[in-house]
Protein backbone atom coordinates (compact mmCIF):
# COMPACT_ATOMS: atom_id res chain seq x y z
CA UNK A 1 0.00 0.00 0.00
CA UNK A 2 2.67 2.61 1.06
CA UNK A 3 4.06 1.67 -2.08
CA UNK A 4 1.13 2.17 -4.05
CA UNK A 5 1.16 5.98 -2.51
CA UNK A 6 4.74 6.71 -3.16
CA UNK A 7 4.04 5.54 -7.05
CA UNK A 8 1.01 7.61 -7.44
CA UNK A 9 2.55 10.55 -5.63
CA UNK A 10 5.60 10.25 -8.28
CA UNK A 11 3.46 9.70 -11.23
CA UNK A 12 1.04 12.40 -10.55
CA UNK A 13 3.42 15.20 -9.71
CA UNK A 14 5.34 13.90 -13.10
CA UNK A 15 2.39 14.09 -14.66
CA UNK A 16 1.04 17.91 -13.70
CA UNK A 17 4.51 19.43 -14.28
CA UNK A 18 4.22 17.68 -17.74
CA UNK A 19 0.06 18.95 -18.43
CA UNK A 20 0.59 22.09 -21.22
CA UNK A 21 -2.81 23.68 -20.82
CA UNK A 22 -5.57 23.79 -18.37
CA UNK A 23 -7.70 21.59 -19.64
CA UNK A 24 -4.93 18.72 -19.61
CA UNK A 25 -4.70 19.88 -15.92
CA UNK A 26 -8.23 19.37 -15.01
CA UNK A 27 -8.13 16.13 -16.54
CA UNK A 28 -5.00 14.89 -14.47
CA UNK A 29 -7.15 16.22 -11.28
CA UNK A 30 -10.00 14.20 -12.28
CA UNK A 31 -7.45 10.85 -12.77
CA UNK A 32 -5.65 11.57 -9.83
CA UNK A 33 -7.85 12.94 -7.17
CA UNK A 34 -11.50 12.95 -8.38
CA UNK A 35 -14.35 10.46 -7.11
CA UNK A 36 -13.09 7.81 -9.15
CA UNK A 37 -9.59 8.83 -9.31
CA UNK A 38 -6.62 6.66 -8.07
CA UNK A 39 -6.04 8.17 -4.86
CA UNK A 40 -9.77 7.53 -3.93
CA UNK A 41 -9.58 4.30 -5.09
CA UNK A 42 -6.42 3.30 -3.05
CA UNK A 43 -8.20 4.68 0.10
CA UNK A 44 -10.98 2.72 -0.35
CA UNK A 45 -9.22 -0.67 0.68
CA UNK A 46 -8.01 1.01 3.65
CA UNK A 47 -10.28 -1.35 5.43
CA UNK A 48 -8.41 -4.12 4.78
CA UNK A 49 -5.31 -3.25 6.52
CA UNK A 50 -4.32 -3.92 10.17
CA UNK A 51 -5.21 -1.75 12.62
CA UNK A 52 -1.86 -0.80 13.65
CA UNK A 53 -1.05 -0.03 10.11
CA UNK A 54 -4.43 1.80 9.02
CA UNK A 55 -3.63 5.08 11.15
CA UNK A 56 0.13 5.14 9.51
CA UNK A 57 -1.69 4.43 6.28
CA UNK A 58 -4.38 6.85 6.64
CA UNK A 59 -1.15 10.00 7.11
CA UNK A 60 0.96 8.72 4.09
CA UNK A 61 -2.57 9.20 2.11
CA UNK A 62 -3.55 12.68 3.59
CA UNK A 63 0.00 13.84 2.74
CA UNK A 64 0.22 12.24 -0.87
CA UNK A 65 -3.88 13.82 -1.15
CA UNK A 66 -2.47 17.39 -0.07
CA UNK A 67 1.10 17.15 -1.65
CA UNK A 68 -1.33 16.81 -5.32
CA UNK A 69 -3.80 19.18 -4.62
CA UNK A 70 -1.20 21.84 -3.50
CA UNK A 71 1.35 20.51 -6.64
CA UNK A 72 -2.30 20.97 -8.36
CA UNK A 73 -2.91 24.72 -8.01
CA UNK A 74 0.98 25.26 -8.05
CA UNK A 75 0.64 23.99 -11.83
CA UNK A 76 -2.44 25.59 -12.33
CA UNK A 77 -1.40 29.52 -11.64
CA UNK A 78 1.78 28.55 -13.65
CA UNK A 79 -0.31 27.67 -16.68
CA UNK A 80 -2.78 30.79 -16.22
CA UNK A 81 0.52 33.12 -16.34
CA UNK A 82 2.10 31.96 -19.05
CA UNK A 83 -1.45 31.84 -21.33
CA UNK A 84 -1.15 35.89 -20.06
CA UNK A 85 2.21 36.01 -21.21
CA UNK A 86 1.62 34.22 -24.58
CA UNK A 87 -1.41 36.73 -25.16
CA UNK A 88 0.13 40.07 -24.24
CA UNK A 89 3.08 39.40 -26.01
CA UNK A 90 1.14 37.97 -29.28
CA UNK A 91 -1.36 41.27 -29.30
CA UNK A 92 1.58 43.77 -28.22
CA UNK A 93 0.67 46.67 -30.71
CA UNK A 94 4.50 47.85 -32.58
CA UNK A 95 3.85 51.78 -32.03
CA UNK A 96 7.23 51.91 -34.04
CA UNK A 97 5.22 50.51 -37.42
CA UNK A 98 4.83 53.33 -39.96
CA UNK A 99 1.53 53.74 -40.40
CA UNK A 100 -0.37 53.70 -43.34
CA UNK A 101 -0.73 56.81 -45.46
CA UNK A 102 -4.07 58.30 -46.18
CA UNK A 103 -5.46 58.49 -49.23
CA UNK A 104 -6.15 62.00 -49.89
CA UNK A 105 -8.99 63.08 -52.66
CA UNK A 106 -9.34 65.79 -55.19
CA UNK A 107 -11.60 68.25 -56.54
CA UNK A 108 -13.55 66.47 -59.18
CA UNK A 109 -12.95 67.76 -63.01
CA UNK A 110 -16.08 69.38 -62.90
CA UNK A 111 -15.71 71.17 -59.97
CA UNK A 112 -12.08 72.25 -60.82
CA UNK A 113 -13.64 74.18 -63.77
CA UNK A 114 -16.01 75.66 -62.30
CA UNK A 115 -13.42 77.11 -59.84
CA UNK A 116 -12.06 78.26 -62.32
CA UNK A 117 -15.12 79.80 -64.15
CA UNK A 118 -15.97 81.67 -60.33
CA UNK A 119 -12.02 83.15 -60.06
CA UNK A 120 -12.39 84.52 -63.47
CA UNK A 121 -15.91 86.36 -62.69
CA UNK A 122 -15.10 86.78 -58.97
CA UNK A 123 -12.14 89.21 -60.55
CA UNK A 124 -14.43 90.97 -62.74
CA UNK A 125 -16.77 91.95 -59.67
CA UNK A 126 -19.39 89.61 -60.20
CA UNK A 127 -20.77 87.67 -56.81
CA UNK A 128 -21.84 84.19 -57.04
CA UNK A 129 -25.06 83.39 -55.31
CA UNK A 130 -26.89 79.96 -55.13
CA UNK A 131 -30.87 78.92 -55.76
CA UNK A 132 -33.16 76.53 -54.91
CA UNK A 133 -33.49 73.18 -57.43
CA UNK A 134 -36.69 72.35 -56.55
CA UNK A 135 -38.30 75.92 -58.13
CA UNK A 136 -42.37 77.48 -59.12
CA UNK A 137 -42.67 77.60 -62.27
CA UNK A 138 -43.51 81.02 -62.11
CA UNK A 139 -39.48 81.88 -61.99
CA UNK A 140 -38.65 78.90 -64.44
CA UNK A 141 -41.29 80.08 -66.61
CA UNK A 142 -43.41 83.32 -66.13
CA UNK A 143 -40.97 85.86 -65.07
CA UNK A 144 -38.93 84.45 -67.60
CA UNK A 145 -41.46 85.21 -70.02
CA UNK A 146 -42.23 81.92 -71.38
CA UNK A 147 -45.87 81.99 -70.97
CA UNK A 148 -48.08 78.86 -70.66
CA UNK A 149 -48.06 77.21 -73.92
CA UNK A 150 -44.51 77.62 -74.21
CA UNK A 151 -43.12 74.12 -75.56
CA UNK A 152 -40.23 74.32 -72.91
CA UNK A 153 -43.15 74.06 -70.47
CA UNK A 154 -44.07 70.55 -71.33
CA UNK A 155 -44.66 67.66 -69.54
CA UNK A 156 -42.53 65.31 -71.87
CA UNK A 157 -39.55 68.22 -70.90
CA UNK A 158 -40.19 68.78 -67.32
CA UNK A 159 -39.98 67.13 -63.72
CA UNK A 160 -43.19 68.48 -62.00
CA UNK A 161 -44.33 67.89 -58.30
CA UNK A 162 -48.15 68.49 -58.99
CA UNK A 163 -50.64 68.42 -61.36
CA UNK A 164 -51.24 72.27 -62.07
CA UNK A 165 -47.31 72.14 -63.27
CA UNK A 166 -46.54 75.13 -60.96
CA UNK A 167 -43.68 73.45 -58.31
CA UNK A 168 -41.03 71.71 -61.00
CA UNK A 169 -37.52 70.70 -60.88
CA UNK A 170 -35.83 74.17 -62.29
CA UNK A 171 -34.99 72.94 -65.85
CA UNK A 172 -32.53 75.96 -66.04
CA UNK A 173 -30.41 78.45 -63.79
CA UNK A 174 -32.30 81.25 -65.17
CA UNK A 175 -34.60 81.40 -62.31
CA UNK A 176 -31.64 83.00 -60.79
CA UNK A 177 -31.76 86.11 -62.93
CA UNK A 178 -35.17 86.61 -61.83
CA UNK A 179 -34.72 85.44 -57.93
CA UNK A 180 -31.37 88.51 -58.03
CA UNK A 181 -33.39 91.02 -59.99
CA UNK A 182 -35.49 90.87 -57.28
CA UNK A 183 -33.74 91.09 -54.14
CA UNK A 184 -30.65 92.70 -55.22
CA UNK A 185 -30.06 96.43 -55.65
CA UNK A 186 -28.91 97.80 -59.06
CA UNK A 187 -26.16 97.36 -60.52
CA UNK A 188 -26.04 93.42 -60.80
CA UNK A 189 -23.36 91.23 -62.01
CA UNK A 190 -23.81 87.51 -60.51
CA UNK A 191 -23.39 83.94 -61.17
CA UNK A 192 -25.21 81.12 -60.22
CA UNK A 193 -24.29 77.69 -60.67
CA UNK A 194 -26.37 74.71 -59.84
CA UNK A 195 -28.10 71.92 -60.84
CA UNK A 196 -30.93 71.61 -63.40
CA UNK A 197 -33.30 68.45 -64.47
CA UNK A 198 -34.63 67.65 -67.65
CA UNK A 199 -36.31 64.83 -69.14
CA UNK A 200 -33.92 63.20 -71.13
CA UNK A 201 -32.07 59.95 -71.41
CA UNK A 202 -28.59 59.24 -71.12
CA UNK A 203 -26.10 58.92 -73.75
CA UNK A 204 -22.82 60.48 -74.23
CA UNK A 205 -24.14 64.06 -74.12
CA UNK A 206 -27.02 64.00 -72.52
CA UNK A 207 -27.97 63.18 -68.48
CA UNK A 208 -31.52 64.29 -66.89
CA UNK A 209 -29.51 65.93 -64.03
CA UNK A 210 -26.78 68.25 -65.18
CA UNK A 211 -25.45 71.72 -64.11
CA UNK A 212 -25.29 75.45 -65.42
CA UNK A 213 -23.47 78.77 -64.52
CA UNK A 214 -25.87 81.23 -65.07
CA UNK A 215 -24.45 84.86 -65.20
CA UNK A 216 -26.25 88.16 -65.38
CA UNK A 217 -25.45 91.64 -65.56
CA UNK A 218 -27.79 94.73 -65.29
CA UNK A 219 -26.31 98.44 -65.47
CA UNK A 220 -26.90 101.39 -67.75
CA UNK A 221 -25.64 101.50 -70.90
CA UNK A 222 -24.67 97.77 -71.49
CA UNK A 223 -24.74 95.95 -74.92
CA UNK A 224 -24.08 93.32 -76.63
CA UNK A 225 -20.58 93.86 -77.48
CA UNK A 226 -20.09 93.91 -73.79
CA UNK A 227 -21.72 90.53 -73.66
CA UNK A 228 -19.54 88.89 -76.28
CA UNK A 229 -16.33 90.90 -74.83
CA UNK A 230 -16.96 89.34 -71.24
CA UNK A 231 -17.79 86.04 -73.00
CA UNK A 232 -14.60 85.39 -75.06
CA UNK A 233 -12.62 86.76 -72.61
CA UNK A 234 -14.06 83.56 -70.60
CA UNK A 235 -13.37 81.44 -73.44
CA UNK A 236 -9.43 82.42 -73.29
CA UNK A 237 -9.26 82.27 -69.92
CA UNK A 238 -10.90 78.75 -69.82
CA UNK A 239 -9.35 77.24 -72.70
CA UNK A 240 -6.59 79.23 -73.43
CA UNK A 241 -5.11 82.43 -75.17
CA UNK A 242 -5.89 82.18 -79.19
CA UNK A 243 -9.57 80.00 -78.45
CA UNK A 244 -11.60 80.74 -81.06
CA UNK A 245 -15.78 81.07 -80.48
CA UNK A 246 -18.26 81.53 -82.84
CA UNK A 247 -21.61 83.70 -82.25
CA UNK A 248 -24.93 82.41 -84.02
CA UNK A 249 -28.44 83.76 -83.63
CA UNK A 250 -30.73 81.75 -81.57
CA UNK A 251 -34.05 82.43 -79.49
CA UNK A 252 -34.57 82.38 -75.92
CA UNK A 253 -38.30 83.83 -74.49
CA UNK A 254 -36.06 85.91 -71.88
CA UNK A 255 -33.82 87.74 -74.17
CA UNK A 256 -33.64 89.51 -77.35
CA UNK A 257 -31.25 89.96 -79.16
CA UNK A 258 -30.33 85.87 -78.14
CA UNK A 259 -27.69 83.64 -79.55
CA UNK A 260 -25.33 80.64 -78.58
CA UNK A 261 -22.10 80.78 -77.84
CA UNK A 262 -20.22 77.89 -79.81
CA UNK A 263 -15.98 77.19 -79.31
CA UNK A 264 -14.10 75.22 -82.05
CA UNK A 265 -13.47 71.66 -81.36
CA UNK A 266 -10.61 70.56 -79.37
CA UNK A 267 -10.37 67.57 -81.03
CA UNK A 268 -10.00 68.24 -84.38
CA UNK A 269 -9.61 71.99 -84.74
CA UNK A 270 -12.84 72.89 -86.54
CA UNK A 271 -12.53 69.92 -89.52
CA UNK A 272 -15.20 68.09 -87.54
CA UNK A 273 -15.03 64.47 -85.82
CA UNK A 274 -17.02 62.25 -83.31
CA UNK A 275 -16.60 64.68 -80.62
CA UNK A 276 -18.31 67.41 -82.23
CA UNK A 277 -20.32 64.95 -84.10
CA UNK A 278 -18.71 66.72 -87.46
CA UNK A 279 -19.85 69.91 -86.94
CA UNK A 280 -16.20 71.52 -85.97
CA UNK A 281 -17.95 73.51 -83.04
CA UNK A 282 -18.76 72.65 -79.36
CA UNK A 283 -21.93 74.65 -78.25
CA UNK A 284 -21.33 75.72 -74.49
CA UNK A 285 -24.15 78.64 -74.01
CA UNK A 286 -27.29 80.31 -74.42
CA UNK A 287 -27.57 84.10 -73.95
CA UNK A 288 -28.74 87.73 -75.00
CA UNK A 289 -29.50 90.66 -74.04
CA UNK A 290 -32.70 90.26 -71.51
CA UNK A 291 -36.16 90.78 -72.59
CA UNK A 292 -37.48 94.58 -71.43
CA UNK A 293 -40.42 92.53 -70.34
CA UNK A 294 -38.06 90.28 -67.94
CA UNK A 295 -37.00 93.65 -66.28
CA UNK A 296 -40.23 95.09 -66.07
CA UNK A 297 -42.02 92.11 -64.68
CA UNK A 298 -39.14 92.46 -61.75
CA UNK A 299 -39.68 96.18 -61.32
CA UNK A 300 -37.04 97.71 -63.32
CA UNK A 301 -37.59 99.88 -65.74
CA UNK A 302 -35.86 98.83 -69.18
CA UNK A 303 -35.71 102.59 -70.43
CA UNK A 304 -33.00 103.68 -67.51
CA UNK A 305 -31.54 99.55 -67.76
CA UNK A 306 -30.25 97.21 -69.49
CA UNK A 307 -28.55 93.61 -69.38
CA UNK A 308 -27.36 90.80 -70.67
CA UNK A 309 -27.20 87.07 -69.34
CA UNK A 310 -25.79 83.70 -69.96
CA UNK A 311 -26.56 79.73 -69.27
CA UNK A 312 -23.27 77.74 -70.02
CA UNK A 313 -23.14 73.67 -69.19
CA UNK A 314 -21.03 73.01 -66.95
CA UNK A 315 -20.42 69.59 -67.83
CA UNK A 316 -19.28 70.55 -71.63
CA UNK A 317 -17.11 73.48 -70.40
CA UNK A 318 -15.36 70.65 -68.06
CA UNK A 319 -15.44 68.22 -71.13
CA UNK A 320 -13.66 71.29 -73.70
CA UNK A 321 -11.52 72.03 -70.48
CA UNK A 322 -10.08 68.64 -70.19
CA UNK A 323 -10.86 66.78 -73.60
CA UNK A 324 -13.16 64.50 -71.94
CA UNK A 325 -14.93 62.55 -74.75
CA UNK A 326 -18.24 61.71 -73.01
CA UNK A 327 -20.25 63.21 -70.63
CA UNK A 328 -21.28 59.88 -68.52
CA UNK A 329 -17.70 59.61 -67.46
CA UNK A 330 -18.28 62.85 -65.20
CA UNK A 331 -20.98 61.24 -63.49
CA UNK A 332 -20.04 57.82 -62.84
CA UNK A 333 -17.18 58.19 -60.27
CA UNK A 334 -15.08 55.69 -61.80
CA UNK A 335 -11.18 56.36 -59.81
CA UNK A 336 -9.32 55.17 -62.78
CA UNK A 337 -11.31 58.35 -64.35
CA UNK A 338 -11.14 60.82 -61.83
CA UNK A 339 -7.30 60.62 -60.83
CA UNK A 340 -6.43 61.56 -63.89
CA UNK A 341 -7.03 65.57 -62.60
N1 LIG B 1 -31.46 79.08 -69.89
C1 LIG B 1 -31.00 78.86 -71.23
C2 LIG B 1 -30.89 77.34 -71.48
O1 LIG B 1 -30.98 76.59 -70.53
C3 LIG B 1 -29.66 79.50 -71.49
C4 LIG B 1 -29.68 80.99 -71.43
C5 LIG B 1 -29.40 81.66 -70.24
C6 LIG B 1 -29.97 81.73 -72.55
C7 LIG B 1 -29.41 83.03 -70.20
C8 LIG B 1 -29.97 83.10 -72.52
C9 LIG B 1 -29.68 83.75 -71.35
O2 LIG B 1 -30.76 76.89 -72.57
Amino acid sequence: MKQLLEHIRTDALAAFSAAGDAQALDALRVKYLGKKGELTALLKQMGRLSPEERPVMGQLANQVREALASALERRQRDLEAQALTARLTSEAVDVTIPGRPAVLGHRHPMYIALDEIKDIFVSMGFQVVDGPEVELAEYNFDKLNAEEGHPSRDWSDTFYFDTDSRVMLRSQTSPMQVRSMEVMPLPIRIIAPGRVYRKDEVDATHSPMFHQVEGMVIDKNVTMADLKGTLNLLAEQLFGKGTVTRFRPHHFPFTEPSCEMDVQCHKCGGAGCPTCKGEGWIELLGAGMIHPNVLRMAGIDPEIWSGWAFGMGLERTAMRRFKIADLRLIFENDMRFLEQF
